[in-house]
This record gives structure tokens, C-alpha cells and sequence, in this order.
């Protein structure tokens, strides 16, 4: 069994929970209650939730984020992507800019924030990005992490629905929430542990797949001329460049906790009942076993067996987000280097987000001109 099979297995297999109740250690009262992910794990929502219930919870989202619908907001995605290239043209040539902080962050941002119909005008998004950065940084004190996730985030997402209520807002995925919740088929909690999921998976990810993308034909540049060379001769590159960046730096550093509820043999090891999994994709995907030629560790786009990638996870949770992350970071690479050919790298060491969920940069120095 290679890794790959051994991460597949953890995720699809219906041996596997999300569900805390399944977890030993918790049942015998030996997690603090103080540990910062309590209050993630713990929480009612899609990631910690199995089979019918996880079902209900999932189907709003899944509706909202089907391929016909996803494929509508392309207008979109190619707006924001130019109203943020236009802005970068401001940078003054051979000036250094933070192209995660400029572009590939408020990207995302501004297309989870149309999905889920929250105004423009006030703060809401740049708060909306806040608390999803304060709920996954791994070096925050426990006591914030918690006012983050338990009181702070829900208390902005209710004052988002009151006022959508008031606008009389409708055909966006909060209110189909909202109506979902109207008609008793989802709770208060429910609701907002769907569009907390939905606004961290829905940006955060969506940011590093394209930075990473960047990093990756920037320091391989035999890869940014073939990219450049084949939408020339009237092909579409990106796809392939998306897939391999997806390959190369999972943008999910770990895939959150799952609870063996029996014994299950994976590879020359036994996960015993009761244990908490998680599963490290970032090291999955440069396995030279299953990524064997070109070597895992290189940056290849068109390599053969790039659909092997876990980065969306496998099985009843993996990412309905998938065809939306997809669309944005095609859409976002092909218009960055038709924008800015000769964009290039500030050199040096890049510094990681500190996140045991994450896997990104805390900032991308680039030259744009
Ligand atoms: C490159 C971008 C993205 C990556 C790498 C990514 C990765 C993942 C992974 C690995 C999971 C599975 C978690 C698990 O099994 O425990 C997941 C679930 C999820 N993602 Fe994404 N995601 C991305 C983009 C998005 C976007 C754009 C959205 C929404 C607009 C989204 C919404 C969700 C939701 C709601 C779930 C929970 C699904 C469930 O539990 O049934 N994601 N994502």
C-alpha cells in the first residue's frame, strides 16, 4: 500500500468518523478543554458530522456549488480578476508587492463573498477574512481561537443574515441557508457552522492554489515558457498548471481529524479503535511512489499521473468547492502573466503561514514589471 492508498483509505473510508463522539481520548476527558481545535472538531457542522446527517448538512452547499452553477460566475471571476489587475498596474516598475495581499487572497474573497451574497459596501469582507485567518492560526492563545470561533464568527455571520433579512436578499447560498433553516430542515448552528466552513474552505485554499501556482512556474521556468508557448499555438495551458500545482503544495497542510470507530489495518500498521487521524497531504503528494517520474519533489505541469492528488480530499467529504477553486485559478493565471509577462520573484526563503490546516505563504514578494 503506498501512502497515497493509505491517506485514501483514512478519508473515504466509512471506518473512519468525523464525528468527536468516536474519539476515546475525548470520551475519557484527557483533551483540555482549553486546546484550541476543541472548539473546531467539537463543533456541529459538515467536517464533523457522518452519513445522513452530514448528508442534510451538505446538500445546500452542494446545490450552490454544482459545475453548471459555478461555471455562470466565469464573468464574474474574470471581472474581479481585471478590477485587481488594473490595480496592480498602479505598482511602480521593478517595485516589490505582495502578491498574495494584492491579488490572489481578495480574489477568492471577492468571489466566496458574491456566492454567499454579502454586501459590498461596509466591512463585512475584510472581516469575513479576519475571523477565517484568527479561527486557523496555530499560534494564537486558546482563549482567542475560542472567542473567535464561538462567538465572535457566528455573531458577524448572524448580523450578516439579520441584515440580509432586512434587505429582503434572496438567490444567494446564505439565503438558501436561511430558508433551509426556515423550514426546519437545518438549525441556527447548522447554518452557521455551514458558512464558517464555506468562508475559510472558500478563500484561504483558493489563495495559496494560486500563489503556490506562481511560485511553482516562477522557479521553474522551463514550465512558464511551455504554459506561454501552448496557449500560443491555441491551447489552454492552466488546467494542467492548476492540477500540478494542487500536486505540488497541497494548499490543506493536514486534513482535519478522523476517529477510527474499529480497528482498521493500514499499511504495516493498525489504527485501533478510538484514535484521531490526521492526514498529511503536502507529504502524501510528493511520494515518489506514486508520483515516481518527473521526480515528486519537481513542478511539472502535464505530468501523467497528477490526478492521483488528494488535495480536495476523497470520499463523502470531499470538497464540493473543487470546480470553483478550479475556475478562479485558471481564470486568475492565465490574465496574471498576460498582464505582467515578466513577472518575477523577490529571491529569498518564503515564509510559511504558521497552521497545522494550511498549507500557504504569509506573503508572495514579486516584481510585476
Ligand atoms: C484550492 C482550493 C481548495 C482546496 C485545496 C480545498 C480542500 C478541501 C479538502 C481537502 C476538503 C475535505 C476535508 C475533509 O475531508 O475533512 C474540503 C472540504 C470542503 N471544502 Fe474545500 N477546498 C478548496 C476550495 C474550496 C472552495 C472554493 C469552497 C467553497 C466555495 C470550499 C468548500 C468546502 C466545504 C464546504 C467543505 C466541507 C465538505 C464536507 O465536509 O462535506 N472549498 N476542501
Amino acid at each position: 500500500m503506498t501512502t497515497r492508498q493509505a491517506g485514501a483509505l483514512v478519508l473515504g473510508d466509512p471506518r473512519f468518523s468525523k464525528d468527536i463522539r468516536n474519539w476515546a481520548a475525548h470520551r475519557r476527558g484527557e483533551i483540555p478543554a482549553d486546546w484550541p481545535l476543541l472548539f473546531i472538531v467539537a463543533g456541529k457542522g459538515l467536517l464533523t458530522t457522518d452519513g445522513e446527517t452530514h448528508r442534510r448538512l451538505r446538500l445546500p452547499v452542494q446545490r450552490a456549488l454544482a459545475p453548471r452553477r459555478v461555471q455562470a460566475l466565469a464573468p464574474r471571476i474574470e471581472a474581479v480578476t481585471d478590477r485587481l489587475l488594473a490595480a496592480l498596474a498602479d505598482v511602480p516598475a521593478g517595485a516589490e508587492t505582495d502578491l498574495h495581499r494584492g491579488f490572489a487572497l481578495p480574489l477568492p474573497l471577492e468571489v466566496i463573498c458574491s456566492l454567499l451574497g454579502v454586501p459590498e459596501e461596509g466591512a463585512v469582507r475584510e472581516e469575513l477574512h479576519e475571523l477565517s485567518a484568527a479561527a486557523m492560526n496555530s499560534e494564537a492563545a486558546p482563549e482567542e481561537v475560542r472567542d473567535t470561533v464561538a462567538r465572535r464568527f457566528p455573531a458577524a455571520l448572524m448580523a450578516l443574515i439579520e441584515r440580509k433579512r432586512a434587505r429582503g436578499d434572496r438567490d444567494d447560498l446564505t439565503m438558501d441557508l436561511v430558508t433551509a433553516l426556515d423550514r426546519g430542515e437545518l438549525t441556527e448552528a447548522e447554518v452557521i457552522g455551514n458558512l464558517v466552513v464555506t468562508v475559510i474552505g472558500g478563500h484561504e485554499t483558493t489563495a495559496n492554489l494560486i500563489c503556490h501556482a506562481v511560485r511553482g512556474l516562477l522557479t521553474h521556468p522551463g514550465t512558464l515558457s511551455a504554459a506561454r508557448a501552448r496557449q500560443e499555438a491555441g491551447e489552454d495551458p492552466w488546467p494542467d498548471v492548476v492540477e500540478e500545482a494542487l500536486r505540488w503544495e497541497s494548499p490543506s497542510r493536514h486534513v482535519m481529524f478522523r476517529y477510527a470507530t474499529q480497528d482498521v489495518p493500514v499499511e504495516d500498521t493498525v489504527i485501533r479503535e478510538g484514535e484521531a487521524v490526521l492526514v498529511p497531504l503536502p507529504a502524501i503528494q510528493r511520494c515518489p511512489h506514486t508520483f515516481p517520474r518527473p521526480p515528486a519533489d519537481e513542478f511539472a505541469p502535464g505530468r501523467p499521473d497528477v490526478s492521483r492528488h488528494l488535495a480536495f480530499g476523497a470520499g463523502p467529504h470531499r470538497c464540493p468547492g473543487a470546480t470553483l477553486a478550479r475556475l478562479e485559478a485558471r481564470i486568475a493565471l492565465r490574465r496574471l502573466f498576460d498582464a505582467f509577462p515578466r513577472l518575477a520573484l523577490v529571491p529569498g526563503p518564503v515564509r510559511r503561514v504558521p497552521s497545522l490546516g494550511i498549507n500557504g505563504y504569509r506573503e508572495l514578494p514579486v516584481v510585476l514589471r
